[in-house]
């Protein structure tokens, strides 16, 4: 039986989260250059945005590139921002066809302003659609995200706008780059990294996760619903005890 069939559509993750990772391996593998993976990497996000639709999940957020990224050799960066141009520009009438709403989070005044000028058109064509939500982090890092969230509620108190007591964790998330998401409850890291590289610290705080060593760009929505029906199986506790579930 398919995965697909397999899958409970009453409880799938509302929100599931990837890291993308293995590109570079996967081209280097083949005696190939590590951009070619990049770009093998860009059909595996399309199949798995359209394995989201196909199911109904409702928000999908992609690590793209990290703020940590930056430190790679500079023909790479440059080609990855090359590729993310690009990429931006022949899928955004699809995603716009399909009713998906393009979002994009982390330090994006930090990209080259081409990429933000048709990142910002791209999002503002697609604003209104209801379909999916697919998030793009961008010169994304969770520590990043946090200072900036404190730094914010900072001023706020400064001006007098904010009491101190008023903090809490719903004011504090509606300061950071997902507000109006739900939290993940699925993130799915390719691979075989076991590791979560900046990625959503706040947000993950009770997301499930699942690894698997297959390499981003070998990734299909055959594997994403391998990883739904392995979340399925898990029992979400929360801090209590099994016999407290319904
Ligand atoms: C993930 O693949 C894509 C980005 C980080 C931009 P990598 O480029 O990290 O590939 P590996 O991990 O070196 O194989
Ligand atoms: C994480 O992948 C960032 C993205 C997928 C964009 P990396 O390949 O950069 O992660 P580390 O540095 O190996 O943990
Ligand atoms: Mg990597």
């Amino acid at each position: 039986m398919d995965f697909k069939d397999q899958i409970d559509i009453n409880r799938l993750p509302e929100h599931i989260a990837i890291i993308m990772d293995g590109n570079g391996r996967w081209a280097k593998n083949q005696g190939k250059f590590r951009v070619f993976g990049h770009e093998s990497g860009v059909l595996s996000v399309k199949d798995i945005v359209e394995g989201c639709v196909e199911i109904g999940v409702k928000y999908l957020t992609v690590y793209a590139f990290s703020t940590e990224n930056w430190n790679r050799p500079i023909e790479e960066v440059n080609a990855l921002m090359e590729l993310l141009i690009s990429t931006i520009n022949q899928e955004a009438e699809t995603l716009n066809k399909n009713n998906i709403k393009l979002n994009a989070i982390g330090d994006l005044k930090s990209l080259p302003q081409k990429c933000i000028d048709d990142l910002a058109a791209a999002m503002d064509k697609t604003k209104a659609n209801t379909k999916c939500t697919l998030t793009l982090a961008l010169s994304y890092s969770a520590k990043w995200e946090i200072v900036e969230a404190a730094r914010k509620i900072a001023e706020q108190v400064k001006d007098g706008k904010l009491a101190i007591n008023q903090v809490d964790e719903q004011l504090f998330a509606s300061q950071l780059t997902t507000v109006n998401m739900p939290d993940p409850e699925l993130m799915i890291r390719t691979s075989g990294e076991h590791r979560i590289s900046n990625y959503l610290l706040w947000q993950m705080a009770y997301t499930e996760l699942y690894f698997t060593e297959t390499l981003w760009p070998d990734f299909r929505r055959e594997h994403l619903y391998e990883a739904i029906v392995d979340y399925q199986k898990r029992e979400r506790r929360f801090g209590k005890i099994s016999e407290q579930l319904n």
